[in-house]
């Protein structure tokens, strides 16, 4: 079976219900993402940091997968997936699929203050339990959501690439690719290996790497892409 690579960003989870962060009415033009996003705003603040994303937790209860995430699950039966996703939901598990890389944590977990990639304090927690101050992890510490802050590193960006060159096929869904490292997965790309991106708008730097350009939102292209697959 051919390694079909998919890295997929909020632009997948839009139609699921879940706002993207730097569309006009994106999160990040609702926050201030420094403020709750980042190391220093958790230490400076965390009633509110805990505040922002036990809301995000709460909400992604009520949400759920759309068309395509169920069409890259389904797509496990005629190619061998890997999913990298930016995305903190859980809505390409949920639809099924096997084989999932959270590059920038999961919300569906939690861990500690002191030492967020410890394996003995990320645990899973209710989406309807909100985190409280007070709460501990394993170690001790805060308990605080299992997500990469702005301001720390990226664990599993050397796992991402290997599994980019190793791809037959790159599919990019729904993703500015301006944050950093994970828009460098793009530099990891077989120079062979057919490449797609689908999404509303030009993502440019995908562009001017060849990606074929499905200019569509991800339900209606995901589609278009498998005829595209199928025709190769
Ligand atoms: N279908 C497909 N793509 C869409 C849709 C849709 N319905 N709606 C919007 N998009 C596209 C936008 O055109 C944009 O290219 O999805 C992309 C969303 O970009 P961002 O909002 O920047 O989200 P993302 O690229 O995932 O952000 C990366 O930034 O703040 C951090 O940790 C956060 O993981 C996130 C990272």
């Amino acid at each position: 079976m051919k390694h079909l690579v998919v890295l997929t960003g909020a632009g997948i989870s839009a139609e699921s219900g879940i706002a993207t962060f730097r569309d006009k009415n994106g999160l990040w033009n609702q926050v201030d993402a420094m403020q709750l996003a980042s190391v220093s705003g958790f230490r400076r603040n965390r009633a509110l940091a805990l505040e922002f994303y036990n809301a995000r937790r709460a909400q992604l209860a009520t949400v759920h997968p759309n068309h395509a995430h169920e069409v890259l699950a389904q797509l496990e039966r005629d190619y061998r997936v890997s999913i990298i996703t930016q995305n903190v939901d859980d809505l390409h598990e949920r639809a099924g699929s096997t084989n999932v890389l959270h590059l920038h944590g999961e919300l569906t977990k939690v861990t500690g203050m002191n030492n967020p990639n410890n394996p003995d304090c990320i645990t899973t927690k209710p989406l309807t339990e909100p985190i409280l101050l007070g709460d501990k992890a394993a170690d001790g510490s805060q308990m605080r959501p299992f997500v990469v802050l702005f301001g720390e590193p990226v664990p599993q960006m050397t796992r991402a690439m290997q599994i980019v060159e190793s791809a037959d096929i790159m599919v990019i869904i729904g993703t500015s690719l301006v944050v950093y490292p994970a828009a460098n997965l793009l530099n990891e790309v077989p120079w062979r290996a057919p490449r797609y991106v689908i999404d509303p708008n030009v993502v440019a730097d995908a562009d001017t790497l060849g990606f074929t350009h499905i200019a569509a939102k991800a339900t209606e292209g995901i589609d278009q892409l498998v005829e595209q697959l199928n025709a190769l």
